[in-house]
């Protein structure tokens, strides 16, 4: 069984993480969840630096604070997915957004990697006690919308956006402590707790 782990983005992940925006455009996917790295791969020390403000802004109408993860692979330390982290919402996320953004890597999807990455990304909102995570989804994205279900993600709410995406959005919402200790004994084996992994 693959392990996997949520790494802080640094320096020496430089060539993987662009060549990790770069497979999203070979494969014409939408990118979600990094953190902004998209409109960095010409300057990654400025999207280090960016991250750390992000991670300790002021709220407000524009920003939140946020941390961003690359979700490696333990085996051959691959950069296989990403995840934002919305600590806060503000009214904008809480319309469209919500606390969480992630995005696996063209090549390694349909492999179980999203749902460890949700799972992961649970662990870190317990830690920063948010007890109920707010997400949302295109309806036609099934491999979002199980991801959350599989995570005990309930649907709360259907609607048309015609502000944003165009297309009709699902909103959800997940009890952390709650899916943290149904899905414990599943998730729990896949998760590598080396040096790196921020859940160590
Ligand atoms: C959405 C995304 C993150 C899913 O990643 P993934 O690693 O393939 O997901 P997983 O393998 O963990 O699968 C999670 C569930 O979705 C299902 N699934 C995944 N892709 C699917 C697809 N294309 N069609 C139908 N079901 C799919 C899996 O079978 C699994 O369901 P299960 O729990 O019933 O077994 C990935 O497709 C992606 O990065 N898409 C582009 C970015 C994006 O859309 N982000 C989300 C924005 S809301």
């Amino acid at each position: 069984m693959e392990k996997l782990k949520h790494v802080i983005p640094t320096k020496e992940y430089e060539s993987q993480a662009i060549d990790y925006i770069k497979e999203f455009y070979e494969y014409n996917s939408e990118i979600n969840g990094s953190g902004g790295l998209d409109r960095y791969v010409d300057n990654y020390d400025g999207w280090l630096e960016k991250l750390e403000n992000d991670r300790k802004c002021i709220p407000n109408e524009e920003r939140v604070p946020a941390e961003t993860y690359f979700l490696v692979r333990e085996s051959d330390n691959r950069i296989v997915g990403m995840i934002n982290i919305r600590l806060t919402l503000n009214d904008r996320l809480k319309k469209f957004g919500g606390h969480i953004g992630y995005s696996i890597r063209p090549t390694e999807r349909q492999k179980g990697y999203n749902k460890v990455n949700l799972y992961l990304a649970l662990l870190c909102c317990q830690k920063h006690g948010i007890d109920q995570v707010f997400m949302d989804c295109d309806k036609e994205n099934l491999g979002s919308a199980k991801t959350m279900q599989a995570l005990g993600g309930k649907m709360i709410k259907e609607y048309y956006d015609d502000v944003n995406s165009h297309c009709i959005v699902q909103n959800y919402i997940i009890d952390v402590n709650d899916s943290i200790e149904k899905n414990k004994d599943i998730y729990e084996p896949m998760i590598s707790r080396d040096s790196k992994s921020i859940s160590k």
